[in-house]
């Protein structure tokens, strides 16, 4: 059996969900919330001290301002609702990317990491404003500045991952198999599964399946 200890997963698939079973894309953002929970739980359920959710990317910023709004108003909603249920579960939140948003939602976002920073049952990054190339350029302007020598140990000092394992499993659902600029350099060595379901459609039993799958794998490192 593989030791499980990091998921990390590109939730897509929301918009077209929205346009196809209520004819908007942010109805398809609500559904996505749903599954968000969902898949909360069976990570607290299989023990897995990791997640991270793929939920704003750099490159998101170029859709209309409409559904921007919309995303970052129910990212703020949820917040404020869930974070005492997310406190009390023993979880503790981090965002992944750069928190340039409004100083209302920055505060939140900054309180909710705050209130949570102890807990240590499960940690859930959450990457918004999240791009993997500036977060690797950043890094390696950080070793040139600091005059450090360019090596993996040091390189991963200045990731936004830097305290965490690399993940074992990485989920895209929305069937599209593409990375889209996440966590390019800390999934050299996933156990990646692309999946054919759009993101609200996705549930506890599919993200158990992927589980099961990824237990049975046998993963080489590059050894025989
Ligand atoms: C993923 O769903 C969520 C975000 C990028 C915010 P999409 O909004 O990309 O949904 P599709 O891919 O257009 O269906
Ligand atoms: C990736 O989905 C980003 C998130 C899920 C947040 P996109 O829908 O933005 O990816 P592309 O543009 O189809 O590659
Ligand atoms: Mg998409």
């Amino acid at each position: 059996m593989n030791p499980l200890k990091h998921v990390a997963i590109i939730m897509d698939g929301n918009g077209r969900w929205g346009l196809k079973y209520k004819n908007s894309r942010n109805a398809g953002h609500r559904a996505g919330l749903n599954t968000v929970e969902k898949i909360i739980k069976e990570t607290i359920k299989n023990n897995i001290k990791f997640l991270t959710l793929y939920a704003f990317s750099t490159e998101n910023w170029k859709r209309p301002k409409k559904e921007i709004n919309f995303l970052f108003n129910l990212l703020e909603n949820f917040l404020k609702d869930k974070i005492e249920e997310l406190n009390k579960q023993k979880i503790k939140l981090k965002i992944i990317g750069k928190k340039n948003f409004s100083s209302k939602l920055n505060n939140l976002l900054n309180l909710s990491e705050k209130k949570t920073s102890k807990n240590k049952r499960l940690q859930i990054n959450l990457a918004l404003n999240y791009g993997s190339k500036t977060e690797l350029i950043f890094a390696f302007k950080e070793l040139a500045k600091n005059k450090e020598s360019i090596n993996e140990k040091n390189l991963k000092k200045y990731l936004q991952t830097k305290d965490i394992p690399d993940p074992d499993i990485l989920i895209r659902t929305g069937n599209t198999k593409r990375l889209s600029n996440f966590l390019l350099w800390q999934v050299a060595y996933s156990e990646i599964f692309f999946e054919k379901k759009l993101w609200p459609d996705f549930n506890e039993k599919d993200y158990y399946k992927i589980i099961k799958k990824y237990m049975s794998i046998k993963r080489n490192f590059g050894k025989i």
